[in-house]
């Protein structure tokens, strides 16, 4: 059973798990997931994941896998082994490759949501044809996203920007999560293209992944419920 039903995902964005755990000591592992992704992974390794496990959290291992499906398919099995929630791999590795990892999740009740990723969304139209990429981004979203759920993948990672014409093409089991979140007049950071919880929902997301937002905030746990209280306010 996952251990929140919480939409909100906070990006563990560390070099070391003490920050980490700094922070984590300070959440509610019923009001939030977390999502631990490469920095964080390759310095404190798989040991900081199980220690976020073990604290009750549902975790999103954030390291976008892509390898020949073998490969791919053991690192799978490997995540969840360590209880993570949900992890990905990128939808460009290819059916088989896709289709490998789903197999290794297994297809236990309580198996880890596996997403893909379909194109990075710092890759602009210049980067996207220098790889030999033809027509559109937004048409190669789509369609990797397509072939994601046809290779049996719970969901995609997508922009804000993208989530209304993804939840056009797939019904709400297909999970969307999105990041580049951010609350009505917050500090945009580096992100370019944001949007605030309330609306990111209302446009088809199932889960936001956000950072700074609440891990830079003085007090993060009510950074926390001010991104709930819009969230709720949004609903009623
Ligand atoms: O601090 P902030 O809310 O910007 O953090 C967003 C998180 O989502 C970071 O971990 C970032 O790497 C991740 N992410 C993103 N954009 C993507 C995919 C992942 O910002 N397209």
């Amino acid at each position: 059973m996952p251990a929140s039903n919480s939409p909100i995902i906070v990006a563990l964005d560390y070099a070391n798990a003490d920050d980490a755990l700094a922070l984590t000591d300070q959440l509610d592992p019923s009001r939030c997931r977390l999502k631990v992704g490469k920095e964080l992974f390759t310095h404190a390794g798989p040991h900081a994941v199980s220690m976020l496990v073990n604290q009750g959290f549902d975790v999103f291992l954030d390291l976008k896998y892509h390898d020949i499906p073998n490969t791919v398919a053991k690192a799978c099995a490997a995540a969840t082994e360590l209880g993570v929630w949900m992890l990905n791999v990128h939808a460009l590795g290819g059916q088989a490759m896709m289709q490998a990892a789903r197999k290794a999740v297994g297809a236990a009740p309580d198996r880890p949501q596996l997403i893909a990723v379909t194109l990075l969304t710092s890759m602009d139209q210049t980067t996207f044809e220098q790889l030999g990429m033809q027509g559109s981004i937004n048409d190669s979203v789509l369609r990797l996203a397509q072939l994601s759920a046809d290779s049996g993948l719970d969901g995609v990672v997508c922009s804000p920007q993208e989530t209304a014409a993804l939840r056009q093409q797939h019904d709400d089991k297909f999970q969307l999560i999105t990041p580049g979140i951010r609350p009505e007049n917050g500090d945009q950071g580096d992100q370019h293209r944001t949007m605030t919880p309330a609306a990111a929902i209302t446009a088809g997301s199932n889960y936001l992944v956000i950072g700074r937002p609440i891990t830079a905030a003085s007090d993060p746990m009510a950074a926390l419920s001010e991104i709930e209280t819009c969230l709720i306010a949004d609903n009623t």
